[in-house]
């Protein structure tokens, strides 16, 4: 368990522009939509959103997820609900920028349009806030129905990119590089999760093999040296999610993280919450966390906003002005 930060610290991590580029819109399902479906059910808050709590396991913490994501995001209307409370929150937080990922699994359950869900979720974005919406999906997500959808989706209207997601131990699937590889020559960008519940050998080859620059987690990178210098010399960027690999139990403790690592040797390091309904974390607290149990400094906080900044799909002007209004924030606070 991690102290409390002083007052100073949470003005100042509120006051620093930032980005969330590891969000899963169904994992970030807002409860109060849930209270209004069934206040009854709904009305108490979740045993999950204790600081000290762990999932057994990750399909453990995924079917929890699945059983209240499936009870609201039936819709493309629920879609645009949805993102329109999480989009405020967001904003709330000044955050400016966010990259969320919708499952392309929902496309198959709920028969919906992959462009429609991709609609809905764009005509959310307030003004003051960019975002990017990217298409995650299984590693066995190419089937009969969702195959000639993925075969598709690089040439639809507002898709930012595609993510690779669920559980680990899968093995890649000779469509995966093949899409990916499509997807980046179609201009859009390319993430996987690896390096989560997957040992440091998956990190290497979503590098080597996928040719993703963006790892969500890679946490477990830190088992093989060589793996944190590849992704350093590739030019790599980890969009980590220090609280969700505590609760799901990826590290022990906070303070065992290897983001302290990862930043100290040089490896660009972004944070986000990952699944805020199962984890009960803001952006905020994640720069917390990271204060308070791994002891970055204000400098160090401010490099993590930047880091979400520079590998940002933003102009170049946006992207001057937010990391600049990132150095007043510090340079306001040390003055
Ligand atoms: N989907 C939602 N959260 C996830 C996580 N932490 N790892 C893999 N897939 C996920
Ligand atoms: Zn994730």
């Amino acid at each position: 368990m991690y102290p409390p930060i002083t007052p100073q610290t949470a003005d100042f991590i509120h006051r620093l522009p930032k980005t969330e580029t590891h969000l899963h819109i169904e994992g970030a399902l807002p409860y109060q939509l849930l209270q209004q479906l069934d206040p009854e059910r709904f009305s108490q808050p979740q045993a999950c959103w204790a600081q000290d709590f762990k999932w057994q396991c990750f399909e453990d913490f995924e079917h929890h997820l699945i059983e209240h994501a499936m009870q609201w995001f039936t819709t493309p209307e629920r879609y645009y609900e949805a993102a329109k409370v999480i989009f405020a929150g967001q904003l709330a937080q000044n955050i400016r920028y966010v990259e969320t990922s919708f499952h392309a699994g929902m496309i198959q359950f709920l028969g919906i349009p992959g462009p429609e869900i991709l609609a809905a979720i764009h005509s959310a974005v307030p003004a003051g806030l960019e975002v990017r919406v990217f298409m995650g999906m299984a590693r066995d997500s190419y089937n009969e129905v969702l195959g000639p959808v993925l075969d598709d989706c690089v040439e639809w209207d507002g898709l930012a990119g595609l993510d690779l997601h669920g559980v680990e131990y899968l093995p890649l699937e000779a469509w995966t590089p093949r899409l990916w590889a499509k997807a980046r020559a179609a201009g859009l960008t390319t993430k996987a999760h690896a390096g989560e519940f997957g040992p440091a050998a998956n990190v290497r080859e979503a590098i080597e093999l996928l040719g993703v620059q963006r790892i969500q987690h890679g946490v477990r990178a830190i088992e093989d040296a060589a793996v944190v210098d590849l992704a350093i010399a590739s030019g790599a960027t980890f969009d980590l999610c220090p609280i969700s690999n505590v609760k799901l139990n990826v590290v022990q403790e906070l303070e065992a993280h290897p983001i302290r690592q990862f930043f100290d040797r040089g490896l660009r390091c972004t944070i986000s919450t990952d699944d805020p309904f199962s984890f009960g974390n803001t952006v905020e607290d994640e720069y917390a966390a990271l204060s308070s149990g791994l002891q970055f400094s204000h400098q160090e906080l401010a490099q993590i906003a930047k880091n979400g900044f520079e590998v940002a799909q933003l102009d170049a002007a946006t992207r001057t002005k937010c990391i600049a209004e990132v150095d007043a924030v510090v340079a306001d606070f040390e003055g």
